[in-house]
């Protein structure tokens, strides 16, 4: 394992160039699509995902109103500074900034370990150092590269120096500023060094950014940040991942199992091409580290809402578009089809919509007693997806709601509360995402 994981660690010079030619692949909505085939097994990594929230006490509402809020908060942000009309690095997207699965790494030799949040949104892998000028409040010690024999500062000459937006070279040691939105930003050196996953899996020279004015959204005292994004920077580029996937286990359980991300191998991943659904990955040159699907449409009960396909394409300033995020909690979407999927609920349920609820919710519905909640079905390019988890009862008003938010920028996100309950497979080669119901 050990040796076939140093083997990763070598740049590909092709990924480089390929990140600059990005451009759109526009597909259209009813063309037919190759099912997956299962490629030999090769070995990978298995690494445990916990929810930011688990160890805490908190019902599965009050949870999901813990993600909405803090989710909240960086939309509000966002508009903050859209009205300041600050300018924001297009390495990472100003929308999607949410936080919920953190992995323990080890960094350094001998290794520290400390608690990274995934950020599928994101490509830069960071922690905070010695000496820190503003750091957060980490539940772990900050790494200091004194004391690891395994560190090197990284050349300006590195391509992940070039790739870096906002890089400085102070005799050729490359300083970054990553941007993630006006308030949120690490600023430090870039390095190189060897991180440790699960108990003893090495992967040596991963370059990160070594964080040391570190302005990030300091909740649950985690170190550091794990880029899982499309760039260059990511874990899954750094490593030449072919595919990597993620099972997600029921909301109920979020507290208590552990979530499991393979990067690499899908073990017993076994396809069943009648449970299985794939469509494909499409880019966006403007916010090239997000996973963007096509969604045609959106059905609620029986009913295909009538909403221009066009309302899910990805425009050429880089809004719009529907991405798969991880990191995101409550699927987002374009307002005018939030408005026609809460309509559409409410109609189908004899209720009206009540968007003055407290806690954050835009679209709750008072129901009479005996009414049947109809299915939601977003309509991905070849690949129908009914889903899950997508209203819940508010036990103080009495009120479901959608667990649903309208997009600030007209970006539509599909939020890990729908993906739960199966495996999402990422294959980066050919560029498809699979749907595997799985119980995780
Ligand atoms: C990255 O992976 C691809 C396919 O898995 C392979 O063709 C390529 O040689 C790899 N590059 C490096 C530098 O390992
Ligand atoms: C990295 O750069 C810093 C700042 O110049 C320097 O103090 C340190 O010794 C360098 N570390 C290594 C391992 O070269
Ligand atoms: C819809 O609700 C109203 C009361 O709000 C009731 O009078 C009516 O019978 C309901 N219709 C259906 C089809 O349930």
């Amino acid at each position: 394992m050990k040796s076939q994981l140093h083997s990763y660690s070598s740049i590909p010079a092709v990924l480089v160039s390929l990140l600059f030619t990005l451009s759109f692949i526009a597909l259209p909505c009813s063309s037919s699509i190759v099912t997956l085939q299962q490629s030999p097994p090769v070995s990978g990594l298995r690494i445990a995902l916990q929810h930011i929230d688990s160890g805490k006490s908190l019902t599965k509402f009050e949870r999901i109103r813990h993600a909405l809020k803090r989710e909240k908060q960086r939309r509000e942000t966002l508009k903050a500074m859209l009205l300041a009309g600050t300018q924001i690095s297009s390495q990472v997207h100003p929308t999607i900034t949410g936080l919920e699965y953190v992995m323990q790494v080890g960094i350094g030799t001998p290794p520290v370990r400390y608690n990274a949040v995934i950020n599928t949104g994101a490509d830069l892998i960071w922690t905070q150092c010695k000496p820190c000028l503003n750091c957060m409040k980490q539940s772990t010690l900050l790494f200091d590269s004194e004391k690891s024999s395994s560190f090197s500062n990284l050349s300006c000459s590195s391509p992940f120096c070039d790739a870096l937006q906002l890089s400085l070279c102070a005799i050729d040691i490359c300083t970054y500023t990553y941007v993630y939105n006006k308030d949120t930003y690490t600023r430090g050196t870039m390095a190189t060094e060897t991180f440790t996953f699960g108990e003893n899996a090495k992967v040596s020279d991963l370059a990160f950014g070594c964080g040391q004015d570190n302005h990030f959204f300091e909740e649950d005292g985690f170190g550091g940040v794990m880029g899982m994004g499309r760039g260059m920077m990511s874990l899954v580029s750094q490593l030449n991942v072919s595919k990597f996937s993620y099972c997600l286990p029921s909301i109920a359980d979020d507290t208590k199992s552990i979530s499991t991300l393979f990067l690499g191998s899908v073990p017993n991943f076994s396809l069943d091409s009648a449970t299985t659904k794939t469509t494909y990955l499409v880019k966006n040159k403007i916010y090239p580290s997000f996973y963007y699907v096509m969604l045609c449409g959106i059905s609620v009960g029986d009913a295909r809402l009538d909403i221009d396909e066009d309302k899910f394409a990805v425009n050429d300033d880089g809004n719009g578009g529907m991405a798969i995020d991880a990191s995101t909690t409550n699927t987002v979407l374009e307002e005018e089809a939030f408005h026609r999927v809460a309509n559409e609920f409410a109609s189908q349920m004899n209720a009206t919509v009540d968007d003055t609820s407290s806690d954050g919710y835009v679209a709750c519905f008072n129901l009479h007693s005996s009414v049947v909640v109809p299915k939601l079905v977003f309509h991905f390019e070849n690949a129908d997806i009914e889903l899950d988890n997508y209203m819940i009862n508010d036990p103080r008003s009495g009120k479901w709601c959608l667990t649903m938010a309208i997009s600030g920028d007209g970006t539509s996100v599909l939020g890990n509360m729908q993906q739960r309950n199966m495996l999402v497979v990422y294959d980066l080669e050919k560029e498809m995402v699979s749907f595997v119901p799985k119980r995780c």
